[in-house]
């Protein structure tokens, strides 16, 4: 609501300001006024009568007209009572520099809070406080005390520190990235990344969100309106604070292999978020983003004077998993025609260290001909014949005039002074000029990901009619009972009501039953220890497996139940599992935990009883799609032991995305789910299924 009166407002109020030069009311109001905010400035001090020239009024009441924004500076314990006055002239929103506030401590938090309630009840939109302020370069308003004003331009910068907001703004206008509209959040009381993401989402002026974010505030609600907004227009996110404090004790694999940070990498791929590293990154990919037409293939062309870049170049293409294009024969014999013979006719075309403009001219309009290119980098060295200056302007005649295909052009003009004026061109007429070849290629790559997932298909979760009831009933008895721990029996009723296969089982208490099950099932046979104490069978001696006849299970069956007791003296023994062995298969994992900001997270990884050393696992955020789940699979570094390696069959991972897509099910049906690992499950070759060999269940009080 009423987000757009922070931007281009018709009237504008600084409350606080000031002409002490030292002061942020002056410098705040400074900004306003040297930016060329066209609206009206009602600078509001009650000891000064007049500043800039300006009729300066004791308070807001005394503006004979209502107004949309205050710019807020005074003391924070004046700002309560503000509010009371910002209403009675009809305000809608309010930036809050002031600091003092839940950054402080227990009473500045209270204070804080007050103040959102107050505005919140008056429907006044508070942007703050403890910020930097808000700048909209659409009508030259710069509402902050960053004095200079960024160019215009189609990038929308949201931090969440407002320190890091001015170096981010200093160093924009210094390449000369343009700027749409630039928000510092402070302490978000009010608006946060949800509804400037949103708000920027359909702002036209607008062509990439970005961001920097240590938090965000609603995590369910920040996916929604990311996913919404990455199918839009791209949105990148530099992330900072990946430390897991705060994280809850946890018992089950999968919670010690999971962790904040996890989460926030799952979430961010699930939305659409283009993730930088660092703001260096952040940068080039929005440089790129915004000034460059997507590719629509991954074939890259590269044209440069140098070899060594080249190589470099090609190597970083690679690493990325992106090929060079095979230019096309009429495309060689083309530059046969007017390159010397030295040069190298094949990608990457070489054009010579003493090549001049018009060979790299024409080089890259015939390469932007070939059908086979998607994508174009040009690395250029300061050779002491290069035209750097003048081989800049022909790239940018040629990619205005000459590229009807739309082709993204970037460059890497390599070197410092040799190349400064080359750049400062390119990079103010739309060419993205990388330091290095790795970087270039980097955001060659960022665009190519973001074009695969605006042109993928909207990703649908799957609906399974679990049995719910038959799972509620199971819950219901542990509350009960005072249990929060499934026992392995409640477990495997769970896995049964969403139809995910395991092993045939039945508890004996000695060993004439015991035998009468094993006839049942049949040899071979696993034995398992039943004991709510128990926690990892393995490592007390409480998992027996290959039992092949009636005298292996009795001796076994006596030893088990030995060793357990000298283990665990004071282990609750329910009996012995005699379950049915399965052979020829793959172990892996799959597993969930609550993260406390985007709720059950799922896992997938291999490992069996080595996961937490192998580590190679990946997450998403529940619910999740088919797409979500064959990803997940993808991402395992060891992803060619499930293909089949040396000779064995593929496993059977169709029936590995099923059981992730019956969980994913189980967890959103069943939110008070908080741990879950199904460790192994056991996958067959292919088309044979998969089955869960051990089952651990946690839930909420
Ligand atoms: N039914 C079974 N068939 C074949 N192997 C099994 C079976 N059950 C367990 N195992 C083997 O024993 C290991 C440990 O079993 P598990 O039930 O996961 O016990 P825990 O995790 O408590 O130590 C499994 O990783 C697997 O290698
Ligand atoms: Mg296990």
């Amino acid at each position: 609501m009423s987000i757009e009166s922070f931007f281009c407002p018709s009237s504008v109020a600084v409350i606080g300001a000031s002409r002490n030069k030292e002061k942020v009311g002056y410098t705040v109001l400074d900004s306003i006024i040297s930016g060329g905010y066209k609206g009206k400035v009602f600078p509001i001090n009650p000891k000064t009568d007049e500043i800039f020239n300006r009729k300066c009024y004791k308070s807001i009441l005394e503006i004979p007209q209502d107004i949309d924004l205050v710019v807020i500076v005074i003391p924070n314990k004046f700002v309560l009572q503000l509010l009371d006055q910002c209403a009675k002239k009809n305000v809608k929103a309010a930036v809050i520099i002031t600091a003092g506030f839940k950054e402080t401590g227990p009473e500045g938090a209270l204070l804080e809070t007050k103040v959102a309630e107050k505005a919140r009840e008056y429907g006044i939109r508070i942007i703050g406080p403890n910020c930097l302020g808000v700048i909209d370069t659409n009508c030259m308003f710069n509402a902050t005390f960053f004095p200079t004003l960024p160019d215009e331009g189609s990038v929308s910068f949201i931090s969440q520190s407002g320190a890091l907001g001015t170096a981010a703004l200093d160093k924009a206008k210094f390449v000369g990235l343009g700027i749409s509209k630039f928000v510092s959040m402070g302490n978000k009381a009010d608006v946060s990344e949800n509804d400037l993401i949103q708000y920027m989402t359909d702002d036209d002026s607008c062509k990439v969100i970005t961001a920097y974010l240590e938090g965000v505030k609603n995590g369910r609600k920040f996916m929604d309106i990311c996913q919404e907004a990455s199918k839009k227009k791209p949105v990148v996110i530099v992330k900072s604070g990946n430390t897991n404090a705060g994280a809850r004790a946890v018992s089950s694999h999968t919670g010690t292999l999971a962790g904040s940070a996890k989460a926030y990498d799952a979430a961010f791929k699930q939305s659409g978020i283009i993730r930088a590293a660092t703001i260096k990154d952040l940068f080039n990919y929005a440089n790129t983003l915004a000034n460059q037409p997507l590719p629509k293939g991954k074939k890259v062309a590269i044209i440069t004077n140098a070899g060594g870049p080249g190589i470099m170049a090609t190597d970083a293409f690679e690493e990325n998993g992106i090929s060079l294009a095979n230019l096309e024969k009429s495309t060689v014999e083309k530059l046969k025609k007017f390159l010397p013979a030295a040069a190298n006719f094949y990608n990457p075309v070489d054009v010579l260290g003493d090549a001049l403009t018009d060979r790299y001219k024409s080089t890259l309009e015939i390469v932007l001909d070939d059908k086979n290119v998607d994508a174009v980098l040009i690395l250029l060295t300061p050779q002491s014949m290069t035209e750097s200056y003048e081989t800049a302007e022909a790239i940018v005649e040629v990619f205005r005039d000459n590229n009807t295909r739309k082709i993204p052009i970037v460059t890497c003009f390599m070197g410092g002074l040799a190349v400064k004026e080359a750049i400062d061109y390119l990079n103010r007429n739309q060419i993205p000029n990388f330091e290095v070849p790795e970087e270039a290629v980097e955001s060659i790559k960022v665009m190519m990901d973001y074009y695969d997932w605006i042109t993928k298909e909207a990703n649908h979760s799957q609906k399974f009619t679990g049995g719910v009831g038959k799972v509620k009933k199971i819950f219901e008895k542990c509350r009960n009972e005072g249990r929060l721990e499934l026992g392995e029996m409640e477990a495997r009723g769970i896995l049964e009501a969403y139809n995910i296969m395991i092993p045939k089982a039945v508890v004996a208490n000695d060993i004439v039953k015991a035998k009468e099950i094993a006839k049942e099932i049949g040899y071979p046979l696993v034995l398992k220890i039943v004991s709510p104490d128990i926690l990892h069978k393995t490592d007390v001696g409480g998992i027996k497996v290959g039992i092949n006849d009636e005298k292996e299970l009795e001796d076994s069956f006596e030893d088990m139940l030995f060793n357990v007791k000298k283990y665990m003296p004071d282990a609750d023994i329910r009996g012995i599992s005699i379950q049915e062995m399965i052979e020829s298969k793959k172990e892996t994992i799959i597993g969930v935990s609550k993260d406390p900001q985007f709720g059950p997270m799922i896992m997938f990884g291999l490992g069996g009883i080595y996961v937490e050393v192998l580590k190679d696992v990946s997450f998403r955020i529940a619910p999740i799609s088919r797409e979500d789940a064959k990803e997940m699979i993808g991402e395992i570094r060891a992803i060619n032991l499930l293909k089949g390696a040396r000779g064995e069959k593929p496993s059977d991972t169709n029936s590995i995305i099923e059981v992730l897509l019956k969980v994913s099910q189980l967890v959103t049906d069943f939110p008070e789910i908080t741990e879950m690992d199904i460790n192994p499950l056991f996958v067959k070759e292919e088309g044979k299924g998969s089955i869960a060999g051990d089952i651990r269940v946690v839930i909420g009080g």
